[in-house]
């Protein structure tokens, strides 16, 4: 390569480095994830970041604020500039909250500009290694002699894993005593460690410890059998008849995002979630990436509305209301 060649390159370089590094000093997408570190929906949500980054060409970073069933990382949301730099990745539980909490300071449909699904996840309704039961039936007579000496661990009213607890309590038709954390992080720390005897929790965080025999497995929350975990059976087929429960996950931006913005997004979920990387970290742990379809705005805002009003008949009857 010749002198005049070279300089000319480095000349080319020296006009592409500032332009480079202005985009890279751009702010970054944030996406707040409602639970404490470690959890299943802060998994999830690192896996989408990361896959997102590329997606969009942008830095793209995960912040847990934590606290409330997820109540106050939405709030954070709801109120944040609607400039497509704040995003909500939440789960099941958003549909729930505006008939829990009597002070809540957003609304969970109005305040939000939905972007898409983003995954569907099976829970395990799991135990300290100790418990005195080992099937649904074994519970069941565990209930009968111990009722609410039982206690269940969750992450806060209105969460995944309370809404499983309620569920189970319902059918069991008794009152365990419920332990709430900042997360399934460490609720589920304190089930391994026999501090409380049961959590419902999602599969993408129960998986790794029911294989490794650090939490005993009772069955499976969805209708059917999950691939990750063949042999064990539904709660449904296992004597709780009519048990269906899986988590599904959205992204979320404020209210008042401009279109053209949420497009962007929407493009930038869509690639991610059929990114090779994605799919394989979401199916390591028994999570369903959503389907084009179902990744986009209507499928995100059909699904919470249906969602609200069949939470909202369960709860309306439960009678359950926190500030
Ligand atoms: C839930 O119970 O809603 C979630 O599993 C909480 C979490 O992700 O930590």
């Amino acid at each position: 390569m010749s002198l005049k060649t070279l300089l000319s390159l480095a000349m080319l370089l020296a006009l592409c480095l500032p332009v480079q590094a202005a985009e890279r000093a751009g702010p970054p997408l944030t996406i707040v994830v409602p639970f404490a570190a470690g959890g299943p929906t802060d998994a999830l949500g690192r896996a989408l970041a990361a896959a997102m980054a590329d997606s969009l060409d942008r830095k793209v970073v995960v912040r847990n604020v934590d606290g409330a069933g997820g109540t106050v990382g939405a709030e954070r949301v709801a109120k944040a500039g609607p400039d497509g730099n704040t995003l909500l990745l939440s789960n099941i539980g958003h549909a729930t909250s505006m008939w829990l909490y009597t002070a809540l300071r957003y609304h969970p449909v109005d305040d939000f500009a939905p972007i898409g699904m983003v995954a569907e996840v099976p829970m395990t309704l799991v135990a300290k290694p100790g418990l005195k039961a080992a099937t649904v039936e074994e519970f069941k007579a565990l209930v009968r002699t111990e009722g609410n000496r039982l206690s269940i661990a969750n992450a806060g009213v209105g969460s995944a894993s309370y809404l499983c607890g309620l569920l189970l309590m319902d059918m069991l038709r008794t009152e365990l005593t419920s332990v709430p954390y900042r997360g399934t992080k460490p609720a589920v720390m304190d089930v391994m460690n026999g501090h409380v005897d049961l959590l419902c929790d999602q599969t993408t965080h129960t998986l790794p410890l029911i294989r490794s025999a650090r939490l005993k497995v009772l069955g499976v929350s969805a209708k059917a059998r999950t691939a990750e975990l063949p042999q064990v059976p539904t709660l449904d087929e296992a004597g709780l008849a009519g048990f269906d429960l899986t988590v599904w996950h959205g992204l979320y931006a404020p209210k008042g995002t401009p279109p053209e913005t949420v497009a962007a997004l929407v493009a930038g979920l869509r690639e991610a979630l059929a990114s090779p990387s994605l799919t394989a970290a979401f199916a390591s742990r028994g999570a369903r990436p959503a389907s084009p379809g179902d990744a986009q705005p209507d499928a995100l805002q059909a699904q919470l509305a249906s969602e609200v009003q069949r939470w909202g008949e369960i709860l309306r009857k439960a009678a359950i209301y926190v500030e």
